[in-house]
């Protein structure tokens, strides 16, 4: 029955549910007349959604509940809505057993008009819509646990972060939101950075970040900044890749500066959350680290001191220093 879960989402993300409560459409009556649904599936449908906590029923009312209004709602910083409406087809459930069978034959396949991310990223070949799609996709899945990293404090100490591979420049975003006296600047593929500069636009923070594009394994990297983060990156490529792309954030920081990995972790024993990391094989050929691996990883590109800051849900921050 799984799969009913992530579906019935999704479809109340495409028939916008969460926007027509607000609206007044309050009750399984009002919402199967406006939508030309069927009545009998329409509660039914919001009996489902009131069991997975986005409806809740009030004096025969239907509620938006707090998970709805900050995940489902439009006009929230955090809507999911990019990666329910699912613009590339991943979690289509009529094609996820061959995906994983190919996957587990070819090692990734996420592909975009025919042509794989990974080889798009590795050959800064992506097209403009492809990098929006995907960056649009990206912030919706990790601008909560952004927001969650830097009020837990982990960027206390940095004056200008370089938010590497930043796509919308969440970390970037949330940082400068608590600290408008600091400066940040995104670093990523020229057809990425267009999607940027509207998020920085729409957050009104022309003043405080920056945009270099540039392809962070062919060119150097900004320098002059005391923190560099690699939010959700490190997760795309294999460990191979993600110590050069360490060994070149240690060139590019100077002596004192601090990397920070935004990123879920594995627990411990590997497990957890087994799903996420399966999905970026399936996409990436790549995998998930847990704290300890991620702390080998830098501390073999010269880092020091690794620390754990908290972030949202399985995601959590990981820094440490360049001596
Ligand atoms: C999974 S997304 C993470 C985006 C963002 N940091 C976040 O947390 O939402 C990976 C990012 O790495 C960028 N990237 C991939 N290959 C790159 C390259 N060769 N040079 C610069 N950025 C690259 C992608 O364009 C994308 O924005």
């Amino acid at each position: 029955m799984g799969n009913y879960t992530f579906a019935c989402i999704m479809v109340s993300a495409q028939i916008d549910v969460t926007g027509l409560i607000n609206a007044g459409f309050d009750t399984c009556e009002k919402l199967s007349n406006k939508l030309q649904l069927s009545r009998k599936g329409m509660e039914l449908f919001v009996l489902v959604l009131r069991h997975l906590g986005y409806i809740s029923l009030e004096n025969n009312q239907l509620r938006n509940t707090d998970l709805a209004k900050q995940f489902l709602n439009k006009n929230s910083p955090y809507y999911w809505g990019e990666v329910l409406l699912d613009p590339f087809g991943i979690y289509n459930v009529n094609h996820l057993d061959k995906k994983i069978l190919t996957s587990l034959k070819l090692e990734y396949e996420l592909e975009c008009k025919g042509h794989s991310v990974t080889d798009m990223w590795q050959h800064d070949e992506m097209d403009n819509d492809s990098a929006a799609a995907f960056t649009h996709l990206m912030h919706s899945q990790g601008f909560a646990s952004a927001v969650s990293a830097v009020q837990h404090g982990a960027f206390n100490d940095v004056s200008t972060l370089l938010d590497a591979g930043a796509g919308s420049g969440t970390i970037a975003l949330a940082f400068c939101d608590a600290y408008p006296k600091r400066k940040a600047l995104l670093f990523d593929l020229a057809p990425v950075c267009i999607t940027a500069k509207e998020y920085i636009a729409r957050f009104n923070k022309e003043e405080q970040i920056g945009i270099v594009k540039g392809d962070f394994f062919k060119h150097d990297w900004p320098k002059g900044c005391d923190g560099i983060c690699l939010s959700n990156v490190l997760h795309d490529w294999k460990p191979d890749t993600c110590s050069e792309l360490l060994g070149k954030a240690f060139t590019a920081l100077p002596s004192g500066g601090s990397i920070f990995i935004h990123d879920m972790l594995f627990d411990e024993t590997s497990l957890t959350p087994g799903l996420f990391s399966f999905h970026l094989f399936m996409n990436h050929g790549s995998q998930l680290f847990s704290a300890t691996e991620l702390s080998q990883l830098l501390e073999n590109a010269g880092f020091r001191n690794p620390l754990q800051h908290q972030a949202l849900g399985y995601f959590a921050v990981i820094s440490a220093t360049k001596p």
